[in-house]
């Protein structure tokens, strides 16, 4: 059974753009695929903790020597992680505020960017430890970034995922988003058929249980 990791990010829910772009999808991908699960990981709707140091020093501490509270948040961490690597897809809703991913996201990245755990250093750099798979992140934006140096966003997002290991990342972009309705519904429906695209590519690469 092929399993989809929904990341959603955006402050309004289900009525964001970049959500209602990745739940079309993953409408899609349900009906393609009727055997597939989805596990749907919100971080605005369940806020993912910020990182403090108290997060930092259970990190480090070897299992061992944890403490309780330290186990708690490992076990916390733990399971962001395994979502992360149970996937066999993951698709993640990434709406533009101020030039970046959400601040909710990023949490969601410093919770599983793990030494030891999703990646490690090794003497020819560093490895990620999470199996490559196919992720697709739907980039809403109000103005248009994509592919020039003012896109912030993407290429951390690219070089974060890569860095744990999942380097099969495709974004599609829905940009201009706040330039006008016309220009707002002409992005959202490329965007839409950019991802029944990318659909039957994935399907291809995920196996899929009859
Ligand atoms: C607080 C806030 C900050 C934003 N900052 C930017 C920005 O820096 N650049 C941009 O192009 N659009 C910006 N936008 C517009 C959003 O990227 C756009 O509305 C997009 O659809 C948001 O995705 P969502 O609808 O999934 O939340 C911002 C919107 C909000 C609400």
């Amino acid at each position: 059974m092929a399993t989809l990791l929904q990341v959603k990010s955006s402050i309004f829910g289900d009525n964001g753009n970049s959500s209602q772009l990745a739940n079309d999808f993953i409408r899609a991908w349900q009906q393609a695929n009727p055997n597939g699960r989805v596990v749907v990981r919100d971080v605005t709707a369940e806020p993912v903790p910020h990182l403090t140091a108290e997060h930092a020093g259970a990190f480090f501490t070897p299992e061992a020597d944890r403490t309780e509270a330290q186990r708690e948040i490992i076990a916390y961490s733990d399971k962001l992680v395994s979502e992360v690597r149970d996937a066999d897809v993951i698709v993640l809703g990434v709406p533009m505020y101020n030039f970046a991913v959400p601040s909710q996201l990023k949490s969601w990245m410093d919770q599983i960017a793990r030494a030891g755990v999703t990646f490690k250093y090794t003497e020819t750099g560093p490895v990620g430890l999470i199996d490559n798979k196919p992720a697709l992140v739907f980039a809403t934006r109000g103005g248009l970034y994509a592919e020039t140096p003012n896109d912030n966003q993407a290429p951390y997002l690219k070089q974060f995922l890569g860095f744990i290991g999942i380097k099969d990342v495709t974004f599609i972009y829905a940009e201009g988003v706040n330039m006008g309705d016309e220009k707002k519904q002409a992005a959202l429906a490329d965007a839409a058929k950019q991802g029944e695209t990318q659909l039957k590519g994935i399907l291809e690469k995920v196996v899929i249980a009859a």
